[in-house]
């Protein structure tokens, strides 16, 4: 192996570009699509060690909490009731959330239904302001005109700061970007060590391009990069997840760190410079997050976990 192949992969720690937007936001966010369910004072334990920890974007969507014990709009209303108990809190953070599922439909991207969809946000949200609005999956029957007419609206009347979409195909992304006079400022795949699917299909490249910012949802693969070696052997495609959380031990043994802490170094190394959202809702580990910051993988260990993961190598 050349020397080359040794040489560190750079994981800035300075704030990352939210695309075009002008914003900035800490390398890693914090989602609330577990967030729901809690009681007020456990919430707020949850907020306040993400914004100790230093995270400055927190990803909602108002489908989150919809389930059996909870109704459709619990995340946002619950950190509505949060930013009511304490105002100040809403300007320490870069608010995200999602609209277009409709819960049995399932997507619904029409003009009339994201301006109710995003209305009824901010009213559960109690605020009057979303910094960046998403459509959470693209809606097939509508045509990318209408969905770009309906966020030129929202946005016109202050509703919306920034546009982003989420589990859009390039294509998609680039029909609705045709409809807008501003830019498409993110773009949210699931992409982990786990599910690398973004590296292939366009989704980064396009990005890149485009100086589009990518929020990785569900980076330690909801959890299952977080399971002991035993319960593995147990997860749906066992072989595969065993092989790649025995590579994310032994780098993690390697460096000193805790092996969430390689598998969100993997997907930060990436040059996409892309952010991803945990979603873990324990504080202790809320708080660890920043570890991924000081992972050192070289371009042989990047390609290692790469490999492993597909279970193949590569040409
Ligand atoms: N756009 C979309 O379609 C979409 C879809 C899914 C998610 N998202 C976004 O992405 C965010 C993150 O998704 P995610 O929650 O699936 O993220 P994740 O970080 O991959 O997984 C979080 C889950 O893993 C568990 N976990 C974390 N560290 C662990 C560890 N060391 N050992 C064992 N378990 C561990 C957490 O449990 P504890 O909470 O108990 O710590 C939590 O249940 C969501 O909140 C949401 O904002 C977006």
């Amino acid at each position: 192996m050349s020397a080359h192949a040794m040489k560190l992969l750079p994981i800035s720690p300075d704030p990352r570009p939210l695309g075009k937007s002008g914003l900035h936001v800490y390398p890693i966010a914090w989602g609330m699509w577990r967030f729901a369910g809690a009681d007020r004072k456990t919430a707020r334990t949850r907020i306040d060690a993400a914004l100790e920890a230093g995270i400055t974007l927190f990803d909602t969507a108002d489908i989150y909490g919809f389930g059996k014990s909870s109704p459709f709009g619990a995340a946002e209303a619950l950190l509505g009731e949060l930013l009511q108990e304490a105002p100040a809190l809403r300007d320490r953070f870069v608010l995200a959330t999602k609209g277009g599922i409709d819960p049995g439909v399932p997507y619904d991207s029409s003009a009339a239904y994201l301006r109710a969809a995003c209305e009824a946000s901010l009213t559960r949200m109690k605020v009057d302001h979303i910094d960046l609005y998403q459509i959470h999956r693209p809606d097939l029957l509508t045509h990318p005109a209408a969905v770009a007419e309906a966020l030129a609206a929202l946005r016109a009347e202050g509703k919306i700061g920034h546009v982003g979409v989420s589990n859009y195909l390039p294509s998609q992304l680039a029909a609705l970007q045709a409809h807008l006079d501003f830019p498409i400022v993110t773009q949210q795949p699931e992409f982990s060590a786990w599910t690398t699917a973004p590296l292939f299909d366009g989704t980064l490249d396009q990005c890149m391009e485009r100086g589009i910012a990518v929020l990785a949802w569900s980076p330690l693969a909801g959890g299952r990069l977080g399971l002991a070696p035993a319960e593995a052997g147990t997860a749906p495609d066992s072989a595969r997840l065993g092989n790649l959380i025995a590579k994310l031990d032994a780098l993690a043994e390697r460096e000193g760190v805790s092996r969430e802490a390689v598998a969100l170094a993997f997907v930060l190394a990436h040059p996409a410079r892309i952010v991803p959202i945990i979603g873990t809702q324990t504080p202790a580990r809320i708080a660890r997050a920043g570890e991924a910051l000081r992972v050192k993988l070289s371009r042989a260990d990047w390609y290692d976990i790469l490999q492993t993961s597909m279970g193949v190598r590569l040409p």
